[in-house]
């Protein structure tokens, strides 16, 4: 099984808008089994197709109750507003207080092309919409105020000219306990 590099700030792919799959095929469902690979190596609970260097709009999850994989999401209602400490694998070991709606309806396909529709909320609303930002070409440091940002940047500029790769233990759009 291939090992998939899971791309960090600075590079411009998690910054492309991603385009809608149009044939789910066998690569991808490779691919997916690749991402999942991943994913559980980093650990996280969710990896978009973006930040394995894929610009496509489709994720992998797990929240601990089997892996799931959702094709041209779009989020079609939210509801509620939520404030929790946010992380991302392509951001790594930075956490921030991120206010999102705290339940979301969200229309997908699965790997087979049928349509799904969620009623998601509390962390499974959030991983969505954290997942749906990527593919949007958005990270979590759109969110932050001036400061924050520039701090940030900060240590992620310094990381990168000490070599240090992503540490383990930063879950992807949750901080893990
Ligand atoms: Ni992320």
């Amino acid at each position: 099984m291939a090992s998939l590099r899971i791309r960090v700030y600075g590079d411009p792919v998690l910054r492309r808008v991603a385009d809608d799959v149009t044939d789910i095929d066998g690569a991808m469902a490779n691919l997916c089994q690749d991402m999942f690979a991943a994913m559980y190596e980093a650990p996280g609970i969710g990896l978009a197709a973006p930040q394995v260097g894929v610009s496509q709009r489709f994720f992998v999850y797990d929240f601990g109750d089997g892996p799931g994989i959702l094709v041209n999401p779009e989020i079609t209602d939210s509801d509620g507003e939520w404030t929790y400490n946010e992380g991302c694998l392509s951001v790594p070991e930075l956490t921030w207080e991120i206010v999102r709606p705290r339940s979301i309806h969200l229309k997908a396909y699965d790997l087979d092309g049928n349509e799904v529709s969620i009623e998601a909320e509390d962390l499974q609303a959030r991983l969505f919409q954290h997942e749906l930002d990527h593919l949007e070409g958005r990270i979590l440091l759109d969110y932050l105020d001036d400061d924050q940002r520039r701090e940030a940047k900060r240590i992620l500029r310094q990381r990168a000219m000490n070599g240090q790769g992503p540490p383990a233990g930063t879950g992807e759009g949750l901080s893990l306990p």
